[in-house]
């Protein structure tokens, strides 16, 4: 399994790959109704193609699992989509419109979690720190201000650990605090990088649970990244896969299928049903979880510094 995009990658297959025009589907112009929209996009990191030739949408209101081994390109992709990252080639359009960065309709959990103020901030502080924007220290926030940091911690059931210091707080506590900042000011967009890192299975069901009934409450569409697809069974409306430079996207049943996967890779992949669960396999490995081994920071789900990260700004 190659766990790096490649300038070789091969060219996306049918449908439903997502890679091409040579896919066969027809797209109809980006009207503004989709919550993403990629047309043929190309997007590089330092001098690499990370993603080529890309196509595809993400509806309103869907919730769509991102999957793909480490340097697919699931973080690009999202930095694309937040304006951080220019596509080198192709069109891409979030909420009807060219990515800008800090846009307030786009909710952001990063995948490198340097959170704010130090561990010595109460939970409530360290979600407060997105409000209007500030990133650096903590703002003195009006009644609204107020209002809406207690209503994103009630979204995540967290007013309990608004008082408590994040040193304190188990990892899945934390996430919810993170998912609590991601919601502040109601984004119509969530983009959640890795917010299963470090979770054990009972909580990583908890957050995928949690996600899924903000999202349908405030009907957002939501792009979830995980290197996992079992903790997302049954919650998906769709999986976005990515391998190889290419993008696969379809229901579970279309895109997690040996044919898909090996087209996407470019090499032989099997996919193992076992009691309800779903294996990707490379070989005798099991790819999705190889992939995620090989990324050692990943382990550490803890706080690393200082200062609120930003709701997108940490380009
Ligand atoms: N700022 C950068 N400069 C150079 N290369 C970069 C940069 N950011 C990402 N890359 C490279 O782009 C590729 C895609 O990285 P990306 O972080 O998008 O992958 P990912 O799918 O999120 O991986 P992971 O599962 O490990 O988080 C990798 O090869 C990575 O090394
Ligand atoms: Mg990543």
């Amino acid at each position: 399994m190659t766990s790096q995009a490649s300038m070789t990658a091969r060219s996306a297959p049918d449908a439903p790959m997502a890679g091409s025009r040579r896919d066969g589907i027809v797209r109809p112009p980006a009207g503004g109704a989709e919550a993403a929209w990629l047309d043929r996009v190309t997007l590089a990191r330092g001098g690499r193609i990370v993603l080529r030739d890309v196509s595809f949408a993400l509806e309103t209101g869907e919730f769509v699992g991102m999957l793909g081994p480490n340097g697919a390109g699931k973080t690009t992709l999202m930095r694309a989509m937040l304006g951080l990252v220019p596509a080198a080639q192709g069109e891409l359009r979030v909420l009807g419109a060219r990515p800008v960065r800090g846009n307030p309709a786009i909710g952001y959990m990063p995948q490198s979690r340097a959170a704010a103020g130090g561990a010595r901030l109460s939970g409530r502080e360290f979600v407060s720190g997105v409000v209007r924007g500030h990133r650096w220290g903590l703002p003195m926030l009006n009644r609204d201000g107020r209002r809406e940091v207690d209503w994103a911690l009630d979204m995540v059931g967290g007013r309990d650990l608004a008082d408590r210091p994040l040193l304190d707080l188990s990892g899945g506590e934390r996430q919810r605090l993170l998912l609590a900042q991601a919601l502040i000011g109601r984004p119509r967009l969530l983009l959640l990088d890795e917010p299963l890192m470090s979770l054990d299975v009972h909580h990583q069901r908890s957050v995928v649970d949690l996600v899924r009934a903000v999202q349908r409450e405030l009907r957002m569409t939501v792009l979830f990244s995980a290197h996992e697809l079992n903790p997302l069974l049954g919650q998906l409306d769709r999986v976005l896969y990515l391998g190889g430079g290419h993008a696969a996207i379809g229901t579970v049943a279309e895109v997690i299928t040996g044919p898909v996967l090996s087209r996407l890779y470019g090499s032989p992949i099997d996919v193992v049903h076992v009691r309800g669960r779903v294996f990707v396999m490379s070989g005798n490995n099991d790819a999705e979880r190889d992939a995620y081994r090989q990324d050692g920071h990943r382990q550490d789900g803890h706080f690393h510094d200082g200062q609120a990260h930003g709701r997108h700004g940490d380009a």
